[in-house]
């Protein structure tokens, strides 16, 4: 029984240093309840009474030896997986962080949502309406009937003989005026349309934002003054805008309004090409047809109503060349703004 014991401990501690032992198994295997130390102390019973206190010290010797070996075993394990776990988990706090790429807002966005808060400021709200639109509501009822020429300026993209991609935003008007008795006061920005190729300042889908105003009393001189409120806040507190003469058939009187050169202040340089003024938008006072056709009396009621193109706007104001660039997507250009 004493060779059995010295057996079972030099087996179970040469077990244990073995590379790869896996502890646990082992502790089962000699320490366990089925395990072979227990199997040696079960036969206890068969010893002399001599016999029975010797191997008895003997047996508790090689267990609580096999018993510290899996202690010392396990603990170094531990050390060793935690060392393992730290190494792999190091952080160098030293090393420059992840740029996370932030976006930023397109210029034609920012100049519309500064064209918005700018009217909403003098109490305007925004309407909007469908860029595919009937030809009665981009032409007929804005006073431009079938044969009329100014039909020719704004040629657009046809689905059928009667719906087509918006030319202007001035539909807008016309939808708001059949549905809303005056008192009217709204800007509508949004996408237009025109079969023009592509160049420095042309292209086939581009912004308006229209104005339109109608109520009791309304003269061309409400119209200076919120235009003139607009451009200095647009481009700034000296800004001085002029009319100029103009036809829509939409309006009447027409006009073609300019502000003065925001770079030179009107001396004349490159950007207003030596005028000293810059075309900005067409404006005027609603043509009385326009208002019959949507069932506003021009006898008890009148309204100015205005159009702005806001790629130009956005060009003039960051002194951008070529209108391609609002299109093209290019990061190096858009983290300009
Ligand atoms: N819709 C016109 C255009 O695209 C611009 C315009 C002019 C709008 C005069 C208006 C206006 O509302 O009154 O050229």
């Amino acid at each position: 029984m004493k060779d059995t014991l010295l057996k079972i401990k030099s087996e179970a501690l040469a077990a244990l240093a073995a590379e790869n032992a896996d502890i646990e198994t082992l502790r089962i295997k000699y320490l366990g309840k089925k395990g072979e130390l227990t199997a040696v102390l079960r036969g206890m019973g068969k010893l002399t009474p001599e016999e029975r206190p010797v191997i008895g010290q003997l047996a508790n010797d090689v267990r609580a030896e096999i018993e510290a070996e899996i202690e010392k075993m396990s603990a170094s394990a531990k050390t060793a997986a935690l060392e393992a776990k730290l190494k792999a988990e190091k952080l160098d706090v030293t090393v420059p962080g992840t740029k996370i790429p932030m976006g930023k807002c397109h210029p034609l966005a920012l100049v519309q949502r500064q064209l918005e808060e700018i009217f909403l400021g003098m109490g305007y709200s925004i309407a909007e309406g469908p860029e595919v639109e009937y030809d009665y509501y981009n032409f007929q009822a804005l006073n431009i009937p079938k044969d009329h020429p100014a039909r020719d300026t704004q040629d657009t993209f046809y689905i059928t003989e009667n719906i087509l991609l918006r030319s202007q935003t001035s539909p807008v008007q016309a939808r708001v005026m059949e549905n809303t008795q005056p008192p009217i006061k709204i800007i509508s920005p949004g996408r237009v349309y025109r079969s023009d190729a592509v160049d420095a300042t042309h292209s086939p889908l581009f912004h308006q934002c229209e104005g339109l105003v109608v109520d009791k009393g309304i003269t061309m001189g409400d119209l200076k003054g919120t235009l003139e409120m607009f451009a200095k806040t647009m481009f700034g507190e000296d800004t001085r805008i002029r009319f100029r003469p103009h036809h829509f058939p939409f309006t009447e009187p027409s006009a073609e309004v300019d502000v003065s050169c925001f770079a030179c202040g009107g001396k004349g340089c490159r950007l207003c090409k030596g005028e000293g003024w810059i075309e900005i938008l067409g404006a005027g006072m609603v043509h009385p047809n326009v208002l019959r056709m949507c069932n506003i009396d021009p006898e008890v009621y009148s309204g100015f109503a205005f159009g702005l193109g806001v790629e130009r706007i956005v060009m003039l104001k960051y002194h951008i060349d070529d209108m391609r660039h609002l299109y093209e997507n290019d990061i190096r250009f858009l983290h300009q703004f």
